[in-house]
Parts: structure tokens; C-alpha cells; sequence
């Protein structure tokens, strides 16, 4: 199986480049932050503090967590519910983003990661998915751009789904969730040592879906 890891910051295009990759090539897509955001979830119905790495611990045999993948796109479940419009408000990205610090958490959702690469070809997106979770990815591409233009694209998609929100808002979250995610002690958001960068500031979608695709034909010669 192959496996295609793109890490990055929040808001740097990973899960709609990686998408629209996914379907040309004719791989799995896995967005990771969605599991993360599920836990996040879980912490909110249940009123346990998204920093308490106890409790939470505490309460893993409870989460259910399962992807499935109607068209393409990805769905998280959790008990059995559909959750994922539910894991995409601003709320449940600063859950996610306190969760995801914890040692514990990252442990508990390592093996399943990998069990979909195992299974599968993938193209997955994360934090830390060509430092830790897929060590051995044939392809790595950090994918990031300035906070403000990743800002104004989180903004104009949270305003086109009917969010009530500011682009200052969304900007000082950013913000604060980039020094959460990059300066955690466990799997800190970073390139891995044999990654591509790709500063995308200034690229289109398919400007950037051309560039990921010319990076995964030189990497993996005659798959496509
Ligand atoms: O990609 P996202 O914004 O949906 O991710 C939500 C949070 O989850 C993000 O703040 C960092 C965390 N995360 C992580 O630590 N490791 C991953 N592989 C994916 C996400």
C-alpha cells in the first residue's frame, strides 16, 4: 500500500487539497483532525475539561469512534451518531486542538491511524502524520501559508456555512491554536526531516492540487 502524509498548520488547504488529490488518484482520503475533534466532542457532551488527561483517559473504552466513507467523503461517527458537521464549529477546533496535546489522547488514536494505512492507500492529513504516525510514508509534504491568507480562507468557509464570525476572531484563534499545536511537548506540529515544503500562499486550489500531484509522481514513479 501506498501512503501519502501531508502535515501543516490549521487553515493551510491540507483537507481540500488532500480531498480533491484523493479523487484523481484514486486514493483513501483520512482526515486525522476530524478523530481528533471527535474526542474533543466527546469531552464537551460529557463535561469533562478537553485539558483533564485523566478523566479523559479514564473514559476511553467509551469512545466510539469510526470513519466511514460515503462518495468519497469522509464521516465520523461517534456511538453511532453522525458528528461530522457537529466537530466543525470554532469551538470544537480549540477542544480538539487542547485534546490533541495530550500524550494519552495521541496514544490512544496511533494504531487506529495506521491500521488505515495498512489497509489501504491513503492520503492522509494531520499535524504529525510524516513524523509519527507514518514514519514510513512514501510521500511527505508540509503544506503552510501565512496566518492571515490561512485566516481570510477559514473565515470566508465559516461565513459561507452560516457561522457567525469574525475575521479577527478567527484570526486570534488561529493564532493561539498554531502556538498550541506547534509548541506541545507530544508530536508538535513540525516538517518531518524528509518532507516537501509547500508555502501555498499564493497558490489556487488547482494550482495546488497540480503541485501536489507533480510531487507525488516524482516520489512514486509510474503510479499514475
Ligand atoms: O486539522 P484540524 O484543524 O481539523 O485539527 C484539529 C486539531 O487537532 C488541531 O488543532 C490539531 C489537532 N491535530 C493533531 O494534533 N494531530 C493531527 N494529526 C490532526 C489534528
Amino acid at each position: 500500500m501506498y501512503s501519502i502524509a501531508i502535515d501543516g498548520p490549521s487553515g493551510a488547504g491540507k483537507s481540500t487539497i488532500a480531498k480533491a488529490v484523493a479523487k484523481k488518484i484514486g486514493f483513501l482520503y483520512v482526515d486525522t483532525g476530524a478523530i481528533y475533534r471527535t474526542v474533543g466532542l466527546f469531552a464537551k457532551k460529557n463535561s469533562i475539561d478537553p485539558n483533564d488527561e485523566k478523566t479523559l483517559a479514564e473514559n476511553f473504552s467509551k469512545i466510539d469512534i469510526q470513519l466511514k466513507w460515503v462518495d468519497g467523503t469522509q464521516h465520523v461517527f461517534l456511538s453511532d451518531e453522525d458528528v461530522s458537521e457537529d466537530i466543525r464549529t470554532p469551538q470544537m477546533s480549540m477542544y480538539a486542538s487542547a485534546v490533541s496535546a495530550l500524550p494519552k489522547v495521541r496514544q490512544f488514536l496511533l494504531e487506529m491511524q495506521r491500521d488505515f494505512a495498512r489497509k489501504n492507500n491513503v492520503i492522509m492529513d494531520g499535524r504529525d502524520i510524516g513524523t509519527v504516525v507514518l514514519p514510513d510514508a512514501d510521500v511527505k509534504i508540509f503544506m503552510f501559508a501565512s496566518p492571515e491568507s490561512r485566516a481570510m480562507r477559514r473565515y470566508k468557509e465559516l461565513l459561507e456555512k452560516g457561522k457567525q464570525v469574525t475575521y479577527e476572531q478567527v484570526l486570534n484563534d488561529m493564532v493561539l491554536r498554531d502556538k498550541n499545536d506547534s509548541e506541545r511537548q507530544t508530536a508538535p506540529c513540525k516538517p518531518a526531516e524528509d518532507a516537501v515544503m509547500l508555502d501555498n500562499s499564493l497558490l489556487s486550489v488547482e494550482q495546488n492540487v497540480d503541485k501536489v500531484v507533480e510531487i507525488i509522481n516524482e516520489k512514486i514513479h509510474g503510479l499514475l
